[in-house]
Parts: C-alpha cells; sequence; structure tokens
C-alpha cells in the first residue's frame, strides 16, 4: 500500500467520524433535547454530550485537514484551486476551514461562553439557534462529500 492510498484512507475515516459526530447532534441530540428535556436541565445535558464529541472533532478536523494537504501536494492538486471546474476542492477547504474556525479560536475565545449565557436566559431560543447552525454545517458538509466523491469517481472536473 502507498502513501497516497494510506493518506486517502486516514482522510475518509477521519471524515466519517466528524461528519458522522455533526449529523448525530444535529439529528438526533438536539431535537431529542429539545423535545424531551426541561428547559433548565437542557444546558448541562447537552454539554456533557457534546464537549465530548468537540474534543474528538478537534482531532479528527486536524487529520483530515493534514491527510487532505498531504494527498493535494502528493497529487500535485495545488492548481486545482484555481479552477472552478475543482469546486469541490474548494468545498472541501470550505467545510475544513469553517470547523476549523469553530473548534479551535470562536468556541473557547466566546462561542461557548455565548452559548452558556445565552441558554441559562433563553434555552428555547438558543436551542433553536443552534439546532438551525447545525442543520447549516451538516447541509454544505454533505454537500462536500457528495461532491467530493463525484468529483474524485465520476469524472467531473
Ligand atoms: C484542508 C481540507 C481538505 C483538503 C486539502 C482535502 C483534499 C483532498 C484531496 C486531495 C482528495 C483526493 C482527490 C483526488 O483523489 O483527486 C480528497 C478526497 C476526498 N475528500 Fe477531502 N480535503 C479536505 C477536506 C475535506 C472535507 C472537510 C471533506 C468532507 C466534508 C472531504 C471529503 C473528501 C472525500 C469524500 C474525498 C473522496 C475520497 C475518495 O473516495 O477518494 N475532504 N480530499
Amino acid at each position: 500500500m502507498d502513501d497516497l492510498a494510506l493518506a486517502r484512507a486516514l482522510h475518509v475515516l477521519a471524515i466519517v467520524h466528524w461528519i458522522g459526530g455533526v449529523s448525530l447532534v444535529t439529528l438526533v441530540l438536539l431535537p431529542g433535547i429539545r423535545r424531551n428535556v426541561r428547559a433548565s436541565e437542557r444546558l448541562e445535558l447537552f454539554e456533557m454530550i457534546e464537549s465530548r464529541f468537540a474534543f474528538q472533532a478537534r482531532i479528527s478536523t486536524v487529520l483530515a485537514g493534514a491527510s487532505g494537504f498531504y494527498m493535494t501536494h502528493q497529487i500535485g492538486g495545488w492548481e486545482r484551486f484555481a479552477s472552478s471546474d475543482f469546486w469541490w476542492m474548494h468545498a472541501m477547504f470550505g467545510v475544513w476551514l469553517i470547523f476549523t474556525i469553530v473548534l479551535f479560536v470562536a468556541e473557547p475565545l466566546f462561542l461557548h461562553r455565548w452559548f452558556k449565557d445565552r441558554a441559562i436566559s433563553d434555552s428555547e431560543g438558543t436551542f433553536r439557534i443552534v439546532q438551525r447552525m447545525h442543520f447549516i454545517l451538516l447541509g454544505v458538509s454533505l454537500v462536500t462529500v457528495a461532491g467530493a466523491m463525484i468529483g474524485v469517481h465520476g469524472g467531473v472536473g
């Protein structure tokens, strides 16, 4: 097995773990908590479960980015970023950048505090915003996965 195949496997494993986790939080955890847990208990329960995933997602994001940049270098793919035919390469980089900023910069600096403070004063409204944001990020991520699969295996671009 060559380096490229190994990097590809690592890339896909990291994406499965990371976007799979985002799916679970978006489609199961958030709606379940909003529907079944009292407003006063939501924050603690959500934080207990989500913070474990946020830690793991940081590792997956780093692995996905490192393997992605390595593959781009190995296949001489940097010039793809200059062509709109390879929109899915831009999409991969864009999704990675958004999550990297959220997980490594925004959350520790202000997002976590904003969420906590707002959830205490308006649980319903805050969880609605958080779920909507997760929906948007999940949608963009899934379109990116489909685009990358078609781009790599479907002969588009
Ligand atoms: C810094 C960020 C990223 C870079 C530089 C990157 C780069 C790459 C490269 C070079 C390939 C192989 C392309 C080829 O064989 O022609 C690839 C494959 C792929 N990437 Fe990314 N990627 C990144 C992030 C992501 C993200 C965030 C996702 C999902 C949301 C993603 C999903 C995929 C998928 C599904 C494949 C196809 C794997 C296969 O079947 O061969 N990538 N990526």
